[in-house]
């Protein structure tokens, strides 16, 4: 763990999705007021909440339990001129208590699987305001079959990680029974995002045995 964290330490961004997924979400909203209230959990060091900060001119509450990411999140919200649209908060996503239906959208990258995704998302939209929109990206699985050695890591790292129909089916009978749509996030990494892991990990004393770019 503490290489994986030196490793992504300084990185923009902590999971799968750039500037144009988080964009592209924000486009499938179709209502919002104008300067919407929302809720960024598991908001890292913020790259989606400045987005949002920016496309959406609203007020936004970003919570994480690490001070350090909430530190970069302030200092690139300032760098951006979104700062004063920006409330962080450093606390668990498990002991969150803000008012019942205060936010216009909940937004979660990367992060809800802590919470697991149906608890998440049972938990979290007593937040909602009525008419309010969710949006989270969450790790799953693509395919029906996929390989052993894959199942078999995913098995200890996520047992519960569900396929895009399981997750829809959640939404829609089990959590919100309202309208969902969802796309799958690109997995290429920006180049220079794979240069400064390559090079921590070689800072780090890790021999890279091979390194296949496509
Ligand atoms: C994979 S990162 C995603 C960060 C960010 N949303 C992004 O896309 O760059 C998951 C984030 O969840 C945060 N986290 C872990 N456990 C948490 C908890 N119990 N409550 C709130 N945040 C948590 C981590 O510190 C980390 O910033």
């Amino acid at each position: 763990m503490g290489i994986f964290r030196e490793m992504t330490e300084g990185l923009p961004r902590q999971a799968p999705g750039s500037a144009g997924t988080t964009l592209r979400a924000l486009g499938l909203v179709r209502t919002l007021p104008t300067r919407p209230r929302i809720l960024d959990v598991g908001c890292g060091p913020g790259a989606q909440t400045i987005e949002l900060a920016r496309a959406t001119g609203g007020w936004i509450v970003a919570v994480d339990i690490r001070q350090r990411f909430l530190d970069e999140l302030t200092e690139r919200a300032e760098a951006a001129g979104v700062l004063t649209q920006i409330t962080t908060i450093n606390t668990s996503m498990f002991d969150m208590d803000f008012a019942v239906e205060s936010f216009d959208l909940i937004w979660s990258e990367g992060a809800i699987y802590i919470a697991g995704f149906a608890s998440g998302l049972a938990g979290w939209k007593r937040f909602l305001k009525p008419g309010g929109w969710l949006a989270v990206s969450e790790l799953t699985w693509l395919v029906p079959d996929p390989p052993a050695e894959a199942a078999e890591y995913w098995a200890r790292g996520y047992p519960n990680m569900g396929s895009i129909e399981r997750n829809c089916q959640i939404v829609l009978v089990d959590v919100l029974q309202e309208t969902v749509a969802q796309f799958v996030v690109n997995l290429v990494k920006r180049p220079d995002d794979c240069l400064r892991e390559l090079t921590m990990l070689q800072a780090l004393g890790i021999r890279i045995h091979s390194f296949n770019p496509r």
